[in-house]
């Protein structure tokens, strides 16, 4: 019998670290071997949810408990589909879940001209990640990035945040000239794949999670 790592598992760990750490330095290093366990689940973004969108990438809430101190969300990218510069302002994982993608890591900084507050904005690394990989941000020195699928087939990404990330007031920068647009992207479905106080106990059979799907 195989012994799945499923979310409910990942939320006791998860939870957990959040009751000991509050850095988020720590708190990513705590959960990723966690996470990575969660990432090897085969069933972790069901069917109906792997196809990409024809406009632009598509985010699917996956799970958040009701207390809202997390929330795992899937991203799936189709061929040359790519996000905006921006931020987080919280923690994150990143996972590649299926195919691969690319992620160019900026800084921004202050320039000192004087007169008015004007900034730059500095890509210091471009790293491409394929199924197994994971990524991580924290603000505030390594919270900006770009993410774009340049393959030729559909990438499926896995991501956990400190908040929902889908509430989560944060900025679009501009890569010229380093302006912040506020932005909330929300989630593509109103209620998370997998609801919050229906999650089963640790070490769950294959197939038989018992996590209620929605949708
Ligand atoms: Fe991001």
């Amino acid at each position: 019998m195989t012994i799945r790592y499923g979310l409910a598992a990942f939320e006791n760990d998860l939870r957990a670290i959040l009751g000991r750490a509050s850095d988020f330095r720590q708190i990513i290093e705590e959960a990723r071997p966690f996470f990575r366990q969660l990432l090897d689940d085969d069933e972790l973004v069901p069917e109906a949810y792997r196809q990409p969108l024809p406009d632009k990438y598509a985010q699917y809430l996956l799970y958040k408990p009701e207390d809202n101190a997390f929330s795992v969300v899937a991203f799936v990218w189709g061929p040359g589909q790519t996000a905006p510069v921006h931020d987080h302002l919280t923690w994150g994982l990143v996972g590649v879940w299926r195919g691969g993608i690319e992620e160019k890591r900026y800084h921004r900084t202050r320039i000192e001209d004087g007169r008015q507050e004007a900034y730059k904005l500095q890509e210091v690394q471009t790293v491409r990640a394929s199924q197994g990989d994971i990524s991580y941000v924290y603000p505030p020195d390594r919270d900006i990035h770009g993410v774009s699928n340049p393959f030729d087939d559909t990438a499926i990404t896995v991501h956990v945040y400190g908040t929902d990330i889908g509430q989560q007031q944060r900025f679009i920068y501009d890569t010229d000239s380093a302006d912040a647009r506020p932005v909330v992207t929300r989630h593509a479905n109103a209620q998370p794949i997998y609801a919050a106080g229906a999650l089963p106990d640790r070490d769950v059979p294959a197939g038989r999670s018992g996590l209620r799907k929605e949708g």
